[in-house]
């Protein structure tokens, strides 16, 4: 369990805070691309608890700043976004995307010295469809993350986006917490209502798996292991990746590439973005006679839009409606009574509370992962703070030997072995994924 000064330093994310400091090295993806229009209305975006403002400017390029004006503090989310830059409603001074100050409209020209003020401004680049920010403070910005399911173009890559109220780390430890799949998603699951083919049969043949846990270049690594048949053992692996990434073991090894993204906010709020291959093999929901598992068959919907700083993206389902539990499907049909994954997940998690308190926890074996992982985040806040540049954000391609997805390997063969040999036979769309030479 971590100490109290330790749970702070976990899970505060604003401008200063240790965490903050750590997240600030990375690229975050901030927004999709078809969120901006050229000449269009600013965005409110709320990223590491700084209030900004993103937008478009006549010929494209992408402007992210803090949403407060240099001159009287009025929000540019009520600027005019006009002729190559943004200006404020209240005295008309006008700013590129870069920040800087192309007209101060209501001063005197012998008194206007537009190049003595700045809008405080944050690199903004766009790929695949997608705007990532960088908030940290080198001059010149690390190179953009590199593995493979950001790496895919436009076409080849589902992203969908969804907030979640409540502290970024717990919602990440979600992801990688895997002996719940057996439970909150599969709970009333029988064995043998998946195919004989289909692997994750076995977890729900044993829903209390082994760990082992490794140290990576990337952050950290589980495999988690039950007997299948005999002389076989079937695997699920999963990643952290700094700093706020999960690659999650829900479709087969061999071919599914897929990122998790837990953006904080701020203190209290995430947004989750989920990329991933739409060739993606995902067997694992479908039933021996072709139907989906129970809790699986509707979309997520949202609420409507709104211009608001957590206006973007809310789930239809959601604390107030109690996430549309259902109690007479509960009792006949799903573990919880909650339609979708997504769902299932975001009811547990946000019902810990806004932040998580650890002292109330009572981690045991099966939470090995997640204690692992919260220790490398201590420690490289730690380092960071004594000048370690943290893992992965000037050598981002020393990501790429992180794959995600469930097999059956055999018993012959060490966690990591089988790991190795399971990558070496992986699909590669992007052709760049690596077998990592070593553990930390
Ligand atoms: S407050 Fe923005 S121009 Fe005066
Ligand atoms: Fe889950």
């Amino acid at each position: 369990m971590p100490t109290a000064t330790d749970s702070e330093i976990l899970t505060r994310v604003g401008p200063g805070t240790p965490m903050g400091q750590l997240l600030r090295e990375y690229w975050l993806p901030a927004c999709r691309s078809d969120e901006l229009q050229a000449d269009g209305a600013p965005l409110r975006l709320m990223l590491l608890g700084e209030p900004l403002i993103a937008w478009r400017d006549t010929s494209g390029r992408v402007g992210l700043m803090d949403h407060r004006c240099p001159h009287r503090r009025t929000s540019l989310f009520f600027g005019r976004n006009e002729q190559g830059g943004l200006r404020c409603v209240y005295h008309g001074w006008k700013f590129d995307v870069t920040g800087r100050c192309l007209e101060q409209a209501n001063v005197p020209a012998r008194f206007a010295a537009p190049d003595k003020v700045a809008a405080k401004a944050y690199k903004a680049e766009e790929r695949n469809g997608i705007v990532w920010a960088y908030m940290g403070g080198r001059r010149e910005a690390p190179p953009l993350p590199c593995f493979e399911a950001v790496l895919l173009p436009e076409a080849e890559v589902s992203s969908f986006w969804v907030l979640r109220e409540c502290n970024w780390l717990q919602s990440l430890e979600g992801d990688i917490d895997t002996s719940h799949v057996g439970f909150l998603h599969d709970g009333l699951l029988k064995p043998d209502e998946l195919a004989p083919d289909t692997i994750h049969r076995w977890a729900v043949t044993d829903r209390a798996p082994e760990y082992d846990v490794a140290d990576m270049p990337w952050g950290t690594m589980y495999g988690a292991h039950r007997d299948a048949t005999p002389g076989n053992t079937y695997y699920r692996f999963a990643h952290f990746l700094f700093p706020f990434w999960a690659l999650i073991p829900a479709g087969e090894f061999g071919n599914y590439i897929t990122a998790r993204a837990w953006v904080p906010m701020d203190d209290t709020h995430t947004m989750f973005t989920h990329f991933a291959w739409r060739k993606n093999a995902s067997t694992n929901r479908i039933r021996n006679d072709g139907t989906m598992m129970p809790g699986t068959r509707k979309p997520l919907g949202y609420l409507p839009r709104t211009s608001g700083w957590y206006g973007r993206w809310r789930p239809a389902l959601n604390a107030d409606n109690d996430y549309g539990i259902d109690r007479d499907e509960q009792r006949d049909h799903s573990f919880t009574g909650i339609e979708g994954i997504h769902m299932q997940d975001t009811a547990v998690t946000e019902s810990m509370g806004p932040i998580t308190d650890h002292a109330g926890e009572h981690l045991t074996v099966s939470d090995l992962m997640i204690a692992r992982t919260r220790q490398r985040l201590l420690r490289t806040a730690k380092a960071l703070a004594a000048g370690t540049v943290p893992p992965g954000v000037d050598d981002p391609q020393s990501y790429l030997g992180a794959r995600s997805g469930d097999f059956v390997a055999s018993s012959s063969l060490t966690w990591r072995e089988a790991y190795v040999a399971e990558l070496r036979k992986s699909v590669s769309p992007t052709g760049r994924l690596q077998v990592p030479l070593a553990a930390e």
